[in-house]
């Protein structure tokens, strides 16, 4: 990891304050037990970096690593979907 940078859940917020996938998981109740949410978050703000308007297959892929036994995934797709690109340019309209 020498010369790498390391980001981690809790790094996302500043001062206490959600980023916008992390309030949308929190709204669109993507997470139940919590154990899976920070890779899913992690994963999903790394696909969002990259690509802020994912389709739906893509951002299944970007979280196919990750195992959720609690939400059966749809919630947590819909939070990725709310914090993207295009969903922010709906709510802007
Ligand atoms: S919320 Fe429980 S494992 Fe995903």
């Amino acid at each position: 990891m020498a010369g790498k940078r390391v980001e981690t859940v809790e790094s996302l917020a500043t001062q206490g304050r959600l980023t916008r996938l992390q309030q949308a998981f929190h709204e669109k109740l993507g997470t139940q037990c919590g154990f899976c949410t920070p890779g899913m978050i992690m994963a999903a703000e790394a696909l969002l970096r990259k690509n802020p308007d994912p389709s739906r297959d893509e951002i299944k892929a970007a979280l196919a690593g990750n195992l959720c036994r609690c939400t059966g995934y749809v919630k947590i797709i819909e939070a990725v979907e709310t914090a993207s690109g295009s969903a922010c340019q709906e709510a802007a309209q």
